[in-house]
């Protein structure tokens, strides 16, 4: 590992909002924050420039950016704190893991931000968008919640697009170039590490923003109705 990261590795350890791997959060989250505001997620936070921006702007709500990479997190965790922005949190976490450490309707609003797309097919049961995870995000999100997911790959927005028709999600904003309709305001200004680096290749920005069905996700074929695979598949 390299010294910078190592560094940022041992700086998160002493910090007050990141939370690795935590036990007992599950339907605690009002006792971090001391607050019962209503809890936004970012997932595949990265440096976590959601979480950061959006909390400066709304002090009557609390963001948490959930990523794997302690040493990403620490950029977003050391502005907060630096900031005193007491209504932002880092979870260090696999995200398959959510439905561990948020209770049923605990969340309010989940982000995806330039997740990894995925692209093999044999690889994209991995994909944030893939029924499996809304399976999860169901189990923690208010009914009719939003999920917004801004990405920069054409494949993971088609496959979000279809995951969502054949699920019966309702969609409230579907835009192909955010840049190019002139709908990049708001929250959507905001830009991440991923997406300075996408745009400055050219690429084309794309916005879908839904909420989950009442009902059960529908498992695709080769998949249990708790999202694990069948043995064998
Ligand atoms: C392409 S980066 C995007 C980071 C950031 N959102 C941005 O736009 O700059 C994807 C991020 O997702 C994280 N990630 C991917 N799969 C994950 C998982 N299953 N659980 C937690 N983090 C994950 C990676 O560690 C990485 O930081």
């Amino acid at each position: 590992m390299g010294h910078k990261k190592l560094i940022r590795f041992q700086a998160i350890n002493s910090f007050t909002n990141v939370l690795q791997y935590p036990e007992n959060m599950k339907g605690n989250w009002h006792v971090f924050f001391k607050n019962n505001n209503p809890i936004t997620l970012e997932l595949a936070c990265g440096k976590g420039e959601y979480s950061v921006n959006l909390g400066r702007e709304h002090k009557d709500r609390n963001f948490i950016g959930v990523d794997i990479k302690g040493n990403r997190i620490y950029n977003g965790a050391k502005i907060a704190l630096t900031e005193g922005l007491d209504n932002v949190a880092f979870l260090r976490i696999h995200i398959g893991k959510i439905t561990e450490y948020f209770a049923p309707g605990e969340v309010g609003e989940i982000w995806i931000i330039f997740p990894d797309p995925f692209l093999r097919e044999s690889r994209s049961k991995n994909r944030l968008t893939h029924a499996r995870y809304l399976h999860l995000y169901q189990q923690i999100l208010k009914t009719g919640a939003k999920i917004n997911l801004k990405t920069d790959s054409k494949e993971l927005y088609d496959f979000t697009v279809e995951t969502i028709a054949e699920q019966g999600c309702h969609v409230h904003e579907n835009l192909v170039d955010i840049y190019g309709t002139g709908k990049a305001t708001g929250p959507l200004a905001i830009q991440t590490y991923y997406e300075k680096m996408h745009l400055a290749e050219g690429r084309t920005i794309y916005f879908i923003s839904f909420s989950l069905p009442e009902g059960e996700i529908k498992m695709p074929e080769r998949f249990k109705k708790d999202g694990t695979e069948e043995p064998g598949a």
